[in-house]
C-alpha cells in the first residue's frame, strides 16, 4: 500500500490513505490530553469515538520525546498508534516543538535552558517566550528531533498508515510583538531576500514590500525554519505535511495575530520559502465561514480545517464546506468536551487567545455533529467523485434575513427555505446531489425544499421520497415518506439524508 498522499482524482487534488480517496471527519483533543495515555483511554477515546469521527488530532510534545539531549522516547507515540487502531480511527499528529501559538513553551527543559538559546526580543528589549527563529543552532535541534519522530513513524507504521498527515509545530509566529528586535531592523530591511522571493535583484525588502517589509521578513525567517523542519522529516517518511494559521483579524496589527505566521495574506509567500509543506490550513473560529474558506482554497488545491468551532454553526459550516469546497479534512476542537458534563468554559483562556466565547458552546453539539458524521461517512466515495462538478449543489445560510435559494435541477426547480435563523440552533445549511436527471439525494439542516416544474404547464410529481444513508457505494432505504410525511420535505435540527426521484406529469 501507498503512503498516505494528495493525488489528483476526477481532476481535483483528493488526500489518498490506504489507497483509497478519504475525507478526515475529525476532531481534535485538547492541548494536555495525550500526555496521558491514562487520560486518552479513560476520558478522550471514549468521546471521541461517540462522535463518529474517522481521525482524530492529537499532539505530540518534543517535551516529552527528547527529555534529555539526544535521547528519545517514542513510547508516547505508540501508545497513540495502538489505541487508534483499536479504535478504528486515523490519526494526524500535531508535532508540538519549538513553536506552538506563538511560544515556546515545549521545548525539552534542556534547551529552554541552555544559555546560548536565542528568545526574541520586543522593541523595549524585553525577552518573549519564543526562540527566534533566526536562531539556526537552536532549529537544528528541532530538524533533528523532527527527523527522528518521522523516521519512528515509518518505522512503526507504514504498513498500516494509523498517521495520515503531520502539522508542523502550531500555530506560529511572533506574538504581542511586531518584529523580533534582537535583530537589527533597520539594516535587515534594507537587504534583499534570495533570488526567486524578491523581483529585482536590486530591490531591498522595504522596496518590495514597503510598510509590510517587516512582517515579510518574519515570515520569511519562520517559513525558513519550518521548511528545514519538514524537509529533514520528509526525507524520513514523506507524509502530507502542512502548517496551521492563526487568522490575522480584521483592523489587527502584527503582534495581535503571530506576526510572521501563514495567514491568507502572507499564504503565497510562505508557500514559496516552505515548499516541503503541502498545505496551509486557518483555524477557523470566526463566524466568516466562508470567506476564510474561500481564501485559504482558492490559492491552493485542497482547502484542511484542522481547527474549528464547537457550537452548532459547525455542523452547517460541515453541510456545507464538505459539499462545496475540497475539503480533506474538518476538526472541530477539544473532541472530548462534545460528550461531558463536567467541561467549564474558560473565559480569560479565551480572551488570551482571543477566541469568542460562543465558538466554544458545545453544550448542544455532541448527538448532532455524531448523526452528521455518521451520515457523511457513508456519502465519502461520491462527494469526492461529483462535489466539483455541476450536478452539486451546496447552500448556507449566509446572514439572518437570507430565505433561501432557487436551485435548477435537469427535472425541476428546487425552492430551498431557510429556517428562520434562533440561537442554539444550526444555521441552515445543505446540499442537493442529482444522481439521474430524475432523482437527487438532499442532505441538511433546518431547511424545507418545495419542487416546481421547469416548464409552467406542468407538475412535478414523487415517485419516491425516502430517508437513508449510503453504505459502500449503494443507497440504504430507512422511512417512505409519504401522506402526512410527505406534505413538507423538510429537515430539522437533526440532519439527515432524502433520496428523492421525480416526475412531470
Ligand atoms: C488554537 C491553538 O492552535 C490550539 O492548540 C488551542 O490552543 C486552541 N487555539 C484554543 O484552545
Amino acid at each position: 500500500m501507498t503512503t498516505p498522499h494528495f493525488q489528483n482524482y476526477s481532476g481535483q487534488s483528493v488526500l489518498m490513505v490506504n489507497d483509497k480517496p478519504f475525507i478526515g471527519l475529525a476532531a481534535e483533543c485538547h492541548n494536555s490530553s495525550a500526555s496521558s495515555s491514562a487520560y486518552m483511554s479513560k476520558i478522550v477515546w471514549p468521546r471521541v469515538c461517540a462522535l463518529n469521527i474517522n481521525t482524530l488530532l492529537t499532539p505530540i510534545y518534543w517535551e516529552v520525546v527528547e527529555p534529555k539531549k539526544g535521547q528519545f522516547d517514542f513510547s508516547s507515540v505508540k501508545d497513540l498508534i495502538l489505541s487508534a487502531q483499536s479504535n478504528h480511527v486515523k490519526l494526524v499528529l500535531l508535532w508540538f516543538g519549538l513553536w506552538k501559538n506563538g511560544r515556546s513553551d515545549y521545548v525539552p527543559e534542556w534547551l529552554k535552558q541552555n544559555s546560548s538559546t536565542q528568545y526574541a526580543q520586543q522593541r523595549s528589549g524585553k525577552h518573549l517566550y519564543s526562540i527566534s527563529p533566526a536562531d539556526r543552532r537552536t532549529v537544528d535541534y528541532d530538524v533533528k528531533a523532527f527527523g527522528k519522530f518521522m523516521a519512528y513513524l515509518k518505522q512503526i507504521d507504514a504498513d498500516d498508515s494509523t498517521v495520515i498527515m503531520v502539522q508542523v509545530e502550531n500555530e506560529v509566529g511572533l506574538l504581542t510583538s511586531d518584529f523580533n528586535y534582537s535583530i537589527d531592523k533597520e539594516s535587515v530591511l534594507r537587504t534583499s531576500l534570495p533570488t526567486g522571493l524578491s523581483e529585482g535583484r536590486s530591490e531591498t525588502l522595504l522596496s518590495q514590500f514597503g510598510s509590510q517589509a517587516g512582517e515579510y521578513y518574519m515570515a520569511w525567517l519562520y517559513a525558513s525554519a519550518i521548511e528545514r523542519i519538514a524537509f529533514e522529516g520528509k526525507k524520513h517518511y514523506s507524509l502530507p505535511l502542512y502548517v496551521n494559521s492563526w487568522l490575522e483579524k480584521p483592523l489587527g496589527q502584527p503582534g495581535t495575530y503571530p506576526t510572521g505566521g501563514p495567514t491568507a495574506r502572507m499564504l503565497k509567500f510562505w508557500k514559496k520559502v516552505a515548499v516541503s509543506i503541502d498545505l496551509v490550513a486557518p483555524d477557523l473560529y470566526v463566524p466568516n465561514f466562508k470567506e476564510v474558506c474561500d481564501e485559504f482554497s482558492a490559492p491552493q488545491s485542497t482547502l484542511l480545517i484542522p481547527e474549528t468551532r464547537q457550537d452548532l454553526q459547525t455542523v452547517s459550516n460541515l453541510i456545507y464546506g464538505i459539499s462545496h469546497y475540497n475539503l480533506c479534512l474538518f476538526s472541530p476542537f477539544g473532541a472530548e468536551d462534545f460528550f461531558s458534563k463536567d467541561v467549564i468554559s474558560d473565559s480569560r483562556l479565551l480572551n488570551a487567545i482571543s477566541i469568542d466565547a460562543d465558538a466554544f458552546d458545545w453544550h448542544q453539539t455532541g448527538p448532532v455533529l455524531a448523526q452528521t458524521y455518521s451520515l457523511l461517512s457513508g456519502l465519502v466515495p461520491l462527494l469526492v467523485q461529483k462535489r466539483q462538478l455541476p450536478q452539486m449543489h451546496s447552500f448556507r445560510i449566509a446572514q439572518p434575513a437570507d430565505r433561501g435559494r432557487r436551485v435548477k435541477l435537469s427535472n425541476c426547480e428546487v425552492i430551498v427555505h431557510f429556517s428562520k435563523q434562533a440561537e442554539n440552533n444550526s444555521p441552515s445549511a445543505g446540499f442537493i446531489l442529482e444522481l439521474t436527471p430524475e432523482e437527487f439525494i438532499f442532505c441538511g439542516v433546518n431547511i424545507r425544499i418545495e419542487l416546481e416544474a421547469l416548464n409552467q404547464e406542468k407538475s412535478i410529481g414523487l415517485l419516491k421520497l425516502e430517508e437513508g444513508r449510503m453504505k459502500d457505494g449503494e443507497w440504504h432505504t430507512g422511512r417512505v415518506l409519504n401522506g402526512d410525511e410527505r406534505v413538507n420535505i423538510e429537515i430539522n435540527a437533526i440532519p439527515k439524508l432524502l433520496k428523492i426521484k421525480t416526475h412531470v406529469y
